[in-house]
């Protein structure tokens, strides 16, 4: 029979795009804020952008390399380097994405909601009491929320079914622009507000008073889960990238990009948090709770809304196509399934499990009254993916490239065998994998799970 071939992207400027709008998501509009807030603001940050120097990037590049340098889905990739018995990486990446898709698949239909919700008005004369009532109800509505999120795992389904090319490039090559161009937009209004020197002080203010182990922890994590690492996303895409991309120069622009774009979500976030007297550190409600407020005394507000709403909905919806593709590939080049069949089979699975992280936010008392380890299933299922399996998985990633694989092989592949020169920052990448990356996280996850004390 002969071989099915293999889809790539077409171009350089797809495969960045397509990465991107991966790491792009609601971790940069919904969670980082929030996060950010609670957190302390401009101390968070500085570590935050040292977790992405030192460990995001350097893994990023690593599962660049399996990914290209194997061609296949996350969990086959270990097996054709030779390495079968760490293919346990990407199973354990298989099982992330969908804890992760089960609750970010909740969140992003909220998203979809508020599009909706914006155009017909429900924001109008808005206050911050008003405002937080209409997010509660919102969330804890008894079948509202499972309808949006049926709506957003279908979108997905029907852009991956069209394939590698045809869907995931057309989708992200025509929305991240737009995405881009919303942000400026909704930028420019946040900061002529009156709170905006107080919302860009709560950021670059550095007060390490509020630093703890578990701050560190939470940093990396959301690293870890900006950047799409630790799950096979990235090197579920990486196989698909062209032999020409320079793997270092892509991980390092994605990774700028990202943070640029997050911190753009923070600008216009916290001058709405000041100029309202909010607090902010109010958790996930945050974005939902904030956003309506800024637009509700504009003219055009309602469309202006919908319009920053369009752009989370965006952002969340070229974030899952990464995040489903990788229990996609694996189903369809590991099992044998079609593509349509392994896409419909990933989204039933995280439908279901995905609507009791939904309904465990008040929908449902049976449900939201269930406890696994003194947590609901949504904050469950967050907890276990981003700050535990993402981190294990990135720190599998580097001992596995600093300690498993063939140095010389692994510059090669960076320097796309000599075409560019790539191979001194190949060497001093490859040291970073071996001594520092996995020590860096392994003192972190030690010290969060209480088995040592920094
Ligand atoms: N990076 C995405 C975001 O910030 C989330 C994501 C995590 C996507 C893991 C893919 C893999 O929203």
């Amino acid at each position: 029979m002969e071989a099915k071939k293999r889809e790539t992207f077409s171009s350089g400027l797809a495969v960045f795009l397509a990465t991107l709008g991966s790491a792009i998501g609601l971790g940069n509009i919904w969670r980082f804020p929030y996060i950010t807030g609670m957190n302390g603001g401009g101390a968070f940050l500085l570590i935050y952008f040292l977790c992405i120097i030192l460990v995001g990037i350097p893994i990023m590049i690593s599962e660049f390399y399996i990914g290209r340098k194997t061609r296949t889905n996350a969990v086959g990739a270990f097996g054709k380097l030779g390495r079968g018995e760490f293919g346990f990486i990407g199973l354990m990446g298989v099982l992330s994405s969908l804890l992760i898709m089960f609750f970010y698949s909740s969140v992003a239909g909220w998203v979809y909601s508020y599009v909706f919700k914006s155009l017909t008005g429900t924001f109008q004369g808005v206050t911050s009491q008003t405002s937080a009532k209409i997010f509660e109800s919102a969330i804890t509505h008894p079948w509202q929320p499972l309808f949006w999120q049926a709506v957003v795992l279908l979108v997905v389904a029907l852009v991956l079914i069209l394939g590698v090319k045809k869907g995931i490039e057309k989708a992200t090559k025509t929305l991240m622009p737009v995405l881009f161009i919303l942000i400026i937009m909704i930028d420019i209004r946040a900061l002529t507000l009156s709170g905006a020197p107080k919302g860009i002080d709560f950021l670059i203010n550095v007060d390490f008073s509020k630093v703890t182990g578990a701050t560190i922890l939470t940093a990396l994590g959301l690293a870890f889960f900006k950047l799409s690492l630790g799950m096979g996303a990235m090197i579920t895409y990486g196989s698909y990238f062209t032999r020409e991309n320079n793997l270092p120069a892509t991980a390092a622009q994605v990774a700028l990009s990202d943070t640029l774009v997050s911190l753009l979500a923070g600008l216009a976030i916290f001058p709405v948090v000041f100029t309202f007297n909010m607090e902010p550190s109010a958790g996930p409600g945050l974005l939902f709770i904030t956003i309506p407020l800024v637009f509700s005394k504009l003219p055009f507000g309602n469309f202006l809304l919908a319009l920053f709403f369009l752009l989370a909905s965006i952002a969340a919806t070229t974030a899952m196509l990464s995040l489903v593709e990788v229990p996609v590939a694996y189903l369809s080049e590991e099992k044998g399934f079609s593509r349509k069949k392994a896409v419909v089979v990933t989204v039933i699975i995280i439908m279901l499990f995905g609507s009791l992280a939904t309904l465990s936010l008040g929908g449902n008392q049976a449900i939201s009254q269930l406890k696994i380890f003194g947590k609901g299933f949504f904050d469950f299922f967050d907890y276990l993916s981003s700050n535990i399996l993402l981190p294990l998985g990135g720190l599998f990633t580097a001992i596995f490239i600093g300690y498993f694989i063939n140095k010389e092989d692994f510059i090669k592949e960076l320097s796309n065998h000599g075409l560019i020169g790539n191979e001194r920052l190949g060497v001093f990448l490859y040291r970073i994998l071996r001594y520092i990356t996995p020590a860096l996280v392994l003192i972190i996850l030690l010290n969060s799970l209480g088995l040592i004390k920094i």
